[in-house]
């Protein structure tokens, strides 16, 4: 009985032995559940004397945490910094699992450094107030001394961290990798990278022979699914090894196995919603066109480009061409990311007297890095904008009192022998004189207490034109928000400009170029022949522009328009019309001739073969009595979309709300989008449609409609509806476009 006894007591002993032996207990780093930080050093601000007890005033709820309290970088705001360090400790277990939470930025993080060297830092996998599990593995630290170093190192909104129970154990609490490497012989021509939309960004950095070249690309890796794949170019490191480095991933992610080295990038180009004759990315996301300058023959587009995925970020300069206006060759993208920060909007010229040293005719880019601050840089081509090489000096202009201080737009003004720049700085214009693109004076501003204001200003462009034998200046300033039916738009002003200020007109601001909901940040052409001002605008929203339904690429241009000044019949307005290249390309034109509508009138067919990709062009004369008349385009699932003219009203309404997919963004179908209208004797009517695009145009351009639309199967009736008296239909003709 005694020995029974003694031995249940020795192997009692032993299983308690194994267990401490093979799963040994977690060693706690740190609870933060006491009253005060214990021996952990604080600096600065943000992290308080005394853990939080969870949110802190003005912050949302905090969840997620262990115990009493966290450390939380909220102290004092969003616009505090401080770092936390713990004491020096043994790492003696595999992993360290910790609770992490707060903004996803490189600048809030924390850190581990072993033997005072940082081996590991980690950022929030996304933004928010719940804290979730995060492990880094240490094995290969294993008996080293190493400190934790909690960092917030940035003033602003969801700029903070959160971090609780830091603990050594021998079971990662979560399958997360941390720098991940994914190295490649680069044999083939892309590295393939399978993009899942809803999933987080990661961080990718590109090590060529070992050796970083340029800084990181953000990429939605596939998580759980594949929407579609983005191809990294490697062509050009032939024989050399690439490795991708992941910040931070997870073993379970769909997307991380099926990276792959290929010689070929199929996807399916011909997309559904992939307009016909408007300019849209070869894959990758657009938007702000980024000034296009004419050269040679050629029209250049650069534009707010995302090679590595269909929403916006990793912003760079995409480029294309064409000498058409319509069909556009896709060249390698112009100008990318580099330490001062990623590629925001600006202008290109061409710098005939080789005022800034690149070379005579140089092709040089003026344009905003979006960094720690906007600042403005330049960047040069010789070869015809193909390469660009970065201005060694660059900034040229920057001032750290705006935060919003971008998109610059420049051009040669011959009268006071200097470039001007227009720049948006906040809610005003900014103008700059230079005599070589390097050294900028501020000359003036414009802006206050004129026009709208109920967003921040962006993408100016300030240029003349002619009325009535006069030189007139013309001042485009997109806003967002602050747009006449809601998000972004381009407004006007008109007057003039004597080399140091623009002074507008009296006119009843604000104006706009274009009262559809899909127009923004358009410029124009600088240098194009035959002094024609070709306008061209992102067709898109930012109201819901990342989430249109399109998967390979997203977004496109408006077509290109030419600006001239007309009047309405009340005053001076800038009006838009189709550039005349766009009429080549119609192919077969069909004829409806004129006809008198009372009550509702229906053409059943407006084209034999639909591609949805057509023009219609006819005059609408109301009769007397006529208080409002519209025009409807249809398709068999009666999805339509609305175009009605209220002359009582004096307005010009397009309605989409049953146009096809909307339910992808809540801020897409809201109702009538609304234009003035002035009462006329007859309308003049263009309509161009282009897969998923309407755009309007009224008595040559005087007002202006362009809206996005996303139909099932191509609108093919047109459908006219008078309310009293008649409406007579003239020259009606619908032109094919190909
Ligand atoms: C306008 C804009 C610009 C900026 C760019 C960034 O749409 O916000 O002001 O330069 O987009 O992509």
């Amino acid at each position: 009985m005694k020995l029974n006894f003694n031995i249940i007591f020795c192997l009692l002993t032993f299983s308690v032995w194994m267990t401490s032996c093979f799963s040994p207990s977690d060693i706690v780093i740190a609870d933060f559940d006491g009253d005060n930080y214990g021996a952990w050093k604080i600096e600065g601000n943000a992290f308080g004397t005394a853990p939080a007890p969870g949110n802190l005033p003005g912050q949302q709820n905090v969840q997620g945490y262990t115990g009493k309290g966290l450390a939380n970088s909220f102290h004092e705001g969003e616009n505090s910094i401080g770092t936390l360090t713990s004491p020096e400790f043994t790492i003696e277990r595999d992993y360290i699992n910790f609770l992490i939470g707060g903004g996803k930025n490189i600048d809030m993080y924390m850190e581990l450094l072993v033997e005072g060297k940082s081996v590991v830092k980690s950022t929030s996998p996304i933004e928010t107030e719940t804290l979730a599990p995060f492990t880094w593995n240490v094995k290969e630290h294993i008996g080293r001394k190493a400190v934790i170093r909690i960092v917030d190192n940035r003033r602003g909104g969801w700029e903070y961290i959160l971090i609780d129970r830091i603990v050594q154990s021998n079971k990662p609490e979560t399958d997360i990798l941390v720098d991940y490497k994914l190295t490649f012989q680069a044999d083939q021509k892309y590295i393939l990278i399978q993009i899942e939309e809803n999933a987080s960004e990661t961080r990718v950095t590109v090590l060529i022979e070992g050796v970083q070249e340029a800084p990181h690309s953000d990429i939605r890796i596939a998580q759980t699914k594949i929407d579609y794949w983005v191809p990294l170019k490697i062509e050009k490191y032939k024989g050399k090894e690439v490795t991708l480095v992941l910040d931070q991933t997870r073993e379970s992610y769909t997307g991380l196995s099926r990276i792959k080295t290929s010689d070929t990038f199929d996807f399916n180009y011909n997309e559904k919603f992939r307009p016909e004759f408007h300019f849209s990315p070869q894959y990758g996301w657009t938007n702000d066109p980024n000034d296009m300058v004419y050269h040679n023959g050629t029209y250049h587009l650069f534009y707010q480009h995302n090679p590595y995925g269909s929403m916006w970020g990793n912003m760079s300069w995409g480029h294309a061409t064409t000498t058409d206006l319509k069909n556009w060759k896709h060249e390698p993208v112009g100008i990318v990311p580099d330490s001062i920060g990623t590629i925001f909007s600006g202008s290109v010229v061409i710098d005939q007297k080789n005022t800034a040293g690149f070379g005579k005719g140089a092709m040089v880019a003026i344009y905003t890095a979006h960094g720690q601050a906007q600042t403005q840089c330049l960047a040069y081509s010789t070869d015809g904008g193909i390469t660009f090489t970065k201005y060694e000096n660059n900034p040229v202009l920057t001032d750290p009192a705006y935060i919003d201080f971008r998109d610059p737009k420049v051009f040669w003004h011959q009268a006071s022998n200097q470039w001007i720049m227009s720049l948006a700085t906040t809610q005003v214009i900014t103008f700059y004189g230079s005599p070589d693109l390097k050294s900028w004076t501020r000359l003036s501003d414009f802006g206050t207490g004129i026009g709208n204001h109920n967003g921040v200003w962006e993408c100016p462009d300030l240029f003349p034109l002619t009325y009535n034998g006069q030189t007139k200046w013309v001042l485009l300033v997109s806003i967002n928000p602050g747009g006449p039916n809601g998000g972004s738009a381009t407004q006007y002003f008109i007057g003039n400009f004597d080399g140091k200020e623009f002074k507008a007109d009296p006119l009843p601001y604000p104006l706009w170029i274009d009262y559809g909901r899909d127009n923004y940040a358009g410029v124009t052409w600088d240098s194009a022949p035959d002094n024609r001002r070709i306008f061209i605008g992102w067709m898109s929203n930012w109201d819901y522009t990342n989430q249109v339904p399109t998967l390979n690429f997203r977004n496109g241009m408006t077509v290109p328009r030419e600006l001239t000044l007309a009047s309405n019949g009340n005053h001076i307005v800038l009006a838009s019309n189709p550039v005349k290249e766009i009429d080549d390309f119609r192919s077969t034109s069909h004829e409806f001739g004129s006809f008198e509508v009372t009550r509702t009138y229906r053409i059943k067919n407006i084209l034999e073969n639909n591609r949805a990709a057509y023009e219609i062009e006819m005059t609408l004369r109301p009769t007397a009595h006529t208080g409002s008349f519209s025009f409807t385009l249809e398709n068999q699932k009666s999805e339509q979309v609305v175009f009605l003219f209220d002359l009582a009203g004096g307005t010009l309404t397009v309605d989409r709300d049953q146009s096809g997919l909307k339910a992808f963004n809540e801020k897409f179908a809201t109702g009538s989008i609304e234009a003035p209208l002035t009462k006329k004797e007859a309308y003049i009517i263009r309509l161009l449609v282009d897969r998923s695009s309407t755009e309007l145009f009224v008595n040559n351009g005087e007002v202006v409609q362009t809206n996005c639309v996303f139909p099932d199967i191509p609108y093919h009736s047109l459908v006219f509806d008078v309310q009293d008296g008649t409406l007579n239909v003239e020259n009606m003709i619908v032109h094919e476009i190909k």
